[in-house]
């Protein structure tokens, strides 16, 4: 037996049960996690007209995702330059935004285009200089697999390093050719490390899930470590609901090589992106950690582009009902969990070396990013 559990004594918890409720422990994660990593931001296709923007959160941080009328995605601190004020708080189509405080506006590119009574005289305005210094802040951002990453401060890994093990394994599977099938957001009352956790334990869903499959449907998961911040594991073979899940199958993702049609990946991109991929759909579970006890998911579910039609819309249904179903069961789960680290006892929860060696690393990774921070 290797891993993190590897010859520990019984009844040790690596995070403490206050790691889950702590306002201090929280807010350091913030930065020594959030702050300090590639992080999912939002979806490309929250943006997915020119001229569309929409706010976001990461680490606490207003955030603006933008699409110019290019069509090129940008991310900015959602911050009027004058006053600090929050720009915009909604989704919107407008190829302009304008603050409510003073009406100075922005163009989806960032730049300032409007600046009125400026030095007091109608139509008066700044010189280019300032008005080119005084552009909304960016933030250094990707896109990747529909989804839209950033990097608030220096990470401590390079995107490519970062993503290099995800591409490699995937890399028979065209994630250009996403459609986005179905999308929900879950409001959870539960510690953000819960919700990764959840996601890596296999043990749990022949219990919870029960019509995902028998235990050995969950037996026959490896977990798989990708690299050291990218955790999960495989059904080589397939999840046993799969068939289920839709009469008419869906095409594939391009062309999968048929070893590869039935195999289904899970894994965490830490720390906030939790990806199940199969060779005809893609699910992401991304999140926003909004304190320690509340978190905020956004769930969307992808098809092959080929699979955009209406002779496809009862098995992107099929499809959809049972993901959304899965993930209705684990909100009163990861609910209750929460409520268990009130406890003291959950300090001596009993990892099993036999089903919780990710969950183990998971913690690990979270204890060693906070450790490396202070
Ligand atoms: S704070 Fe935005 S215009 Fe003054
Ligand atoms: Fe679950």
């Amino acid at each position: 037996m290797t891993g993190p559990l590897a010859g520990r004594e019984p009844g040790v918890s690596l995070l403490p049960a206050d790691a889950y409720t702590d306002p201090a422990v929280f807010a350091a994660e913030q930065s020594a996690i959030f702050e300090n990593r590639w992080v999912w931001a939002g979806y490309t296709h929250w943006v997915a007209e020119p001229g569309s923007s929409r706010p976001v959160t990461v680490a606490g941080r207003p955030l603006l995702i933008t699409r110019d009328p290019a069509g090129q995605i940008h991310v900015f601190h959602n911050i009027c330059r004058h006053r600090g004020m929050v720009l915009s708080e909604e989704p919107s189509t407008r190829k302009r935004l304008r603050c409510p405080y003073h009406y100075w506006t922005y163009d989806l590119d960032g730049g300032l285009c409007g600046t009125p009574y400026w030095d007091r005289r109608k139509g008066s305005a700044p010189d280019d200089a300032t008005k080119d210094a005084l552009g909304l802040i960016p933030v250094t951002h990707a896109e990747w697999a529909g989804m839209v990453l950033v990097a608030l401060g220096e990470p401590v890994r390079p995107l490519d390093e970062t993503l290099a093990p995800l591409r490699q394994r995937w890399a028979p599977v065209d994630l250009d050719r996403l459609h986005l099938a179905a999308e929900d957001r879950y409001e959870i009352a539960a510690n953000w490390k819960l919700v990764v956790e959840n996601f890596l334990d296999f043990y749990h869903l022949p219990f919870v899930h029960p019509q995902v499959g028998p235990a050995a449907a969950a037996l026959d998961i490896d977990d798989v470590v990708l690299a050291e911040d990218i955790l999960g594991g495989c059904y080589p073979r397939g999840a046993a609901g799969k068939a289920s899940k839709t009469e008419t199958p869906l095409p594939a993702f391009g062309d999968v090589p048929a070893a590869l049609r039935d195999r289904q990946d899970i894994f965490c991109l830490f720390p906030n992106a939790l990806l199940f991929l199969e060779a005809d759909w893609f699910q992401v579970i991304a999140f926003e950690p909004v304190t320690p006890e509340r978190t905020v998911e956004h769930m969307a579910i992808f098809v092959d582009r080929s699979a955009a039609g209406p002779e496809f819309s009862d098995a992107r249904k099929a499809l959809s009902t049972v993901l959304f179903e899965v993930n209705d069961q684990d909100v009163p789960i990861l609910e209750r969990l929460q409520r268990g680290r009130r406890s003291p006892a959950a300090d001596r929860n009993h990892l099993l070396p036999s089903w919780d060696q990710i969950t183990a690393r998971f913690q690990t990774l979270v204890a060693s990013a906070m450790e490396g921070h202070r």
